[in-house]
């Protein structure tokens, strides 16, 4: 999630969950060809496995961004054809897409050419005053038939004209049975779902009415505890690390990161949500979004805010 994720972050949730696929922030496809590579594709291996998400819509230069990344090894490729951002659609690429199928066709045709790993495709339900129902289907069969087998379906439109991205994603209509239909449609193909699920109980849901895939994106970053911890239970494995443990996992990585220069508030803005719901996550929060940003704020701070959690457990078991 662009300005929001990052790879101390995708390091974070791994530690929750072993099987989860995790996916980069979406990077663009010149930003790769014309940019600082290493600065853009490098992740800690720990994240595998990984995806890595590009935007653009030009064949040669999406073939070219896959070439480069290839010698990173991301266990996936995938393509945004959802994003809906100004920014994005003056680039002519993310959602409005959606509109130019045959363009997306020749996009993912390219990339497969070049990379040794899937290709999959991220997209919307349609944009504006497109009818899903005819759309989604073709934009399918089209992409598909350039080489795609796996989808992950935003089941809202996207609004082109008039709508913040942050409205785009709260606004435009949620449509399951749209996505399940297309599972019906193309039962040969996998097909995920995303958009507006919040919980591991309605993830499991979904999962229980065929779909292949569920993906997660604000819960799992405001509430990573109740969503990530126990994810792997969806496929049979048992949870890995409680939250206190995660914390702990945490600290060589923060240490690497405070001695090469780096500032604790930039991984520790992705802990916040950590303890939600539970006793003390408000002290938790409270201590590391006050004091992580400040010159020299180190792991002692980190000590700080678990002794709010652990303390507030304490006095819930005191009664
Ligand atoms: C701050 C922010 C940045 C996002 N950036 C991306 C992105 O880079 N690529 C992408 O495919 N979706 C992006 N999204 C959309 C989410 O991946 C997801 O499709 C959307 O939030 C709906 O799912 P959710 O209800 O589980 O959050 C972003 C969402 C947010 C809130």
């Amino acid at each position: 999630m662009m300005d929001w994720t990052d790879r101390h972050c995708r390091y974070f949730h791994r530690l929750m969950t072993a099987r989860a696929m995790l996916y980069t922030e979406m990077v663009t496809s010149a930003a790769i060809v014309h940019g600082p590579k290493a600065r853009l594709l490098d992740y800690s291996t720990a994240e595998h496995p990984v995806a890595l998400q590009l935007g653009g819509s030009d064949p040669a230069e999406l073939a070219a961004a896959v070439r480069i990344a290839r010698d990173w090894r991301y266990d996936e490729i995938n393509l945004n054809v959802g994003c809906p951002s100004d920014r994005v659609q003056s680039g002519c690429f993310g959602a409005v897409l959606m509109e130019r199928p045959a363009l997306v066709a020749d996009c993912v045709a390219a990339m497969r050419d070049e990379s040794p790993v899937p290709v999959t495709v991220k997209c919307r339900i349609g944009v504006d005053d497109q009818d899903p129902e005819t759309v989604l289907p073709d934009f399918i069969d089209r992409v598909s038939a350039a080489g795609v087998s796996h989808f992950v379906i935003h089941a809202r439109k996207a609004w082109l004209q008039g709508l913040s991205p942050k409205e785009n994603r709260e606004i435009p209509p949620l449509d399951y049975d749209l996505v399940l239909r297309m599972k019906a449609s193309f039962p040969h193909l996998t097909i995920c779902i995303n958009g507006g699920i919040t919980s591991l109980a309605q993830a499991r849901g979904l999962l229980e009415r065929g779909l292949d895939g569920v993906m997660i994106g604000r819960a799992a970053y405001h509430e990573p505890g109740n969503v990530l911890i126990g994810a792997d239970a969806l496929w049979g494995d048992a949870p890995g690390r409680d939250a206190f443990a995660v914390v702990e996992a945490m600290r060589p990585d923060i240490a690497d990161h405070l001695a090469e220069g780096g500032r604790l508030h930039q991984i520790t803005r992705h802990m916040l949500g950590l303890f939600h719901g539970k006793p003390g996550a408000r002290g938790w929060r409270r201590v590391l979004s006050e004091g992580a940003s400040r010159d020299g704020a180190g792991l002692d701070l980190i000590d700080r805010a678990l002794a709010e959690v652990t303390q507030a457990a304490e006095a819930v078991r005191a009664g």
